[in-house]
């Protein structure tokens, strides 16, 4: 019979599919259910960097002379009528690990390196398996350079790891010049694990009443794409594991993931539009496709077909869309 664990920033999972962090993963009883139908581990969602800091106005001023965070930022949360973020955050990180037996994540949505960086080690006291930080700095001041942008993340990383113990994971955005490289270098910080990727709010508006709406808020399954193609380059390239995230909805695409070189995959969308029951039926789906193929543990395929080791490193270059597109 196949066994189906892994390991991911040092931890073993009971198989490589995480929930990612969303609005499924803030609620205790979801996480259960989660774990009951056979999740690998959890990511519970983001606290975000603006409510951590939120009391402490000095820091906040601070940040918006940066330029890092727009003054509306901070319209969007009524601190005023908002329970003390911090520890109704820690109190739910508390209960989780108290009520569920797989590893377990916590989350911090930042864009900066300044005033929170200490509640990591709170975070880690709270006796969570591991930290993701969701970096969300999106490249869209043209005064900026790619140094600048790029410079952040490493604060970021160098900082948190200097204060806790804990593996921590960084999920980014794919939104960067010299990508390869910028994730090799990122890998070889003390982080443990690069999510790819995350999937960025996008905006989109209505052409009759010029209105801004969000675009799609989930994923397709052909937005696996993107994602696949970086993880198949990056595989045996960076020192950290790799969380292979967007647009895995079935048991088939984790098998690509896992095929392409990722330690694990994260998954949500899927959850949204088919239930909680989904994630057995990606376990299931994934453990029958091992016993088909005979492999009796995930590292007989894992990075089989990653750029270093496939037997066509062209199929992730520009020369397969000039043979594609030549002959249409
Ligand atoms: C409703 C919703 C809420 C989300 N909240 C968070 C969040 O708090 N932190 C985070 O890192 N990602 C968040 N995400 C992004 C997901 O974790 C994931 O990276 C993204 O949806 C791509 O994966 P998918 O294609 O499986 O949906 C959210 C996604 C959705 C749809």
């Amino acid at each position: 019979m196949a066994n189906l664990s892994t390991t991911y920033m040092g931890l073993n999972l009971r198989n490589p599919l995480i929930v990612a962090s969303s609005g499924l993963t803030e609620n205790i009883d979801d996480i259960v259910e989660f774990e009951a139908r056979g999740a690998g581990a959890v990511v519970i969602k983001s606290i975000f960097e603006e409510e951590i800091i939120a009391k402490a106005h000095d820091n906040l001023n601070k940040m918006q002379a940066s330029g890092f965070i727009y003054p509306e930022t901070m319209e969007y949360f009524d601190y005023d009528s908002m329970e003390d973020p911090i520890s109704n955050y820690l109190d739910f990180l508390r209960k989780v690990k108290r009520e569920t037996s797989i590893p377990i994540f916590a989350s911090i949505n930042c864009v900066t390196s300044e005033g929170w960086i200490d509640f990591a080690k709170r975070i880690e006291d709270t006796g969570v398996d591991g930290l993701e930080l969701n970096v969300f700095s999106l490249p869209s001041d043209p005064d900026r350079s790619a140094e600048e942008n790029e410079r952040i993340y490493f604060e970021i990383a160098e900082r948190v790891t200097s204060v806790v113990k804990l593996p921590v994971a960084m999920k980014v955005g794919y939104f960067n010049g010299a990508l390869a490289n910028f994730l090799v270098r990122l890998s070889s910080t003390p982080i443990k694990a690069l999510v790819l990727f995350n999937r960025f709010y996008n905006p989109d508006f209505d052409v009759n009443t010029l209105e801004f709406t969000p675009a799609s808020v989930f994923s397709t399954p052909s937005e696996i794409s993107t994602s696949l193609r970086w993880v198949a380059i990056m595989s045996g390239r960076v020192s950290c594991d790799i969380a292979a995230s967007t647009g895995v909805h079935d048991g088939n695409a984790m098998v690509k993931q896992i095929l392409a070189g990722a330690n694990a995959v994260q998954a949500c969308s899927t959850f949204y539009r088919n239930g909680k029951e989904q994630a057995s039926f990606i376990i299931r789906q994934f453990e029958e496709w091992m016993n088909s193929n005979g492999y009796k543990t995930i590292d007989e395929f894992r990075g089989k077909m990653s750029q270093k080791k496939t037997y066509n490193p062209a199929a992730f270059e520009r020369v397969q869309f000039m043979k594609y597109f030549h002959d249409l």
